[in-house]
């Protein structure tokens, strides 16, 4: 596991990674400066907040893996599409060494899980808008998510088997990967008018991430421990 690179945040590079990367930089910084991800990070939470969290992020994956199974086809999803990154059989395996053979039973939606699932379903078919939602999830797992996964453990002395969730087996460098996926970004066949719909529907997924942290949020005196 690598640490994020300074000189990867400052990186101008003239292409559409950088574009999507600045227009939506503070769609990003509201996700981030959630409540519930400071105070989960920074220990003061109960476990049932993480499964809490970990099973909303479970049926996005649940919508979002097999829609990009269904557009592997497409010249352009193909270009991103890579069973190294799955998440679904990681965080499955995490919900189960956290809560036991009955961890399915957690998989309840949230209101803004449920409104994410649905905007995921709705650009199934549309391959530039489920590129954006792969962008948004794997290069955030294997950016931001490094992070999280070693302050998840320095906090609550999790072991690496229920913090399976940002770890990458087959990727070696995640910031190797990061680039090459720039490079697909930089590479995708869109026009303009695409590319702008491209970025607007990146910072409608920042959207749905901090709506589903709210949701999450509400939850919070309960979880404080
Ligand atoms: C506590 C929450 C989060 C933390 C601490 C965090 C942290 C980071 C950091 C340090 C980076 C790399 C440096 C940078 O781009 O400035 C990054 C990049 C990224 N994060 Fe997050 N992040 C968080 C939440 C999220 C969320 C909710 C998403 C969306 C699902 C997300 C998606 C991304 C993406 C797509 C990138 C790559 C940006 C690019 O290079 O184009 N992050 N994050």
């Amino acid at each position: 596991m690598e640490d994020v690179d300074d000189d990867e945040r400052g990186s101008a590079g003239g292409g559409f990674a950088a574009r999507l990367r600045q227009e939506t930089a503070e769609a990003h910084g509201a996700a981030e400066s959630a409540p519930f991800m400071a105070e989960l990070l920074s220990g003061q939470l109960a476990p049932e907040a993480l499964t809490t969290f970990l099973a909303q992020v479970h049926q996005l994956y649940a919508v979002l893996e097999p829609a990009v199974d269904a557009l592997r086809h497409d010249a352009v999803v193909a270009l991103f599409a890579d069973d190294d990154l799955r998440r679904l059989p990681a965080v499955s395996a995490d919900l189960q060494a956290h809560l036991g053979a009955g961890w399915r039973e957690h998989l309840v939606p949230l209101p803004a899980t449920e409104a994410y699932a649905a905007r995921l379903r709705q650009v199934a078919a549309w391959p530039a808008g489920l590129v954006a939602h792969h962008y948004l999830r794997y290069l955030g797992d294997l950016s931001g998510g490094q992070v999280v996964r070693r302050l998840l453990a320095r906090a609550y002395g999790w072991p690496e088997e229920q913090l399976r969730s940002w770890d990458f087996p087959a990727v070696p460098s995640p910031k190797r990967y990061r680039d090459r996926y720039r490079a697909a970004l930089d590479a995708a066949p869109w026009d303009e008018a695409e590319r702008d719909r491209v970025v607007e529907e990146a910072r409608r997924g920042y959207r749905l991430n901090e709506e589903l942290f709210a949701d999450l949020g509400r939850q919070l005196p309960a979880w404080r421990r």
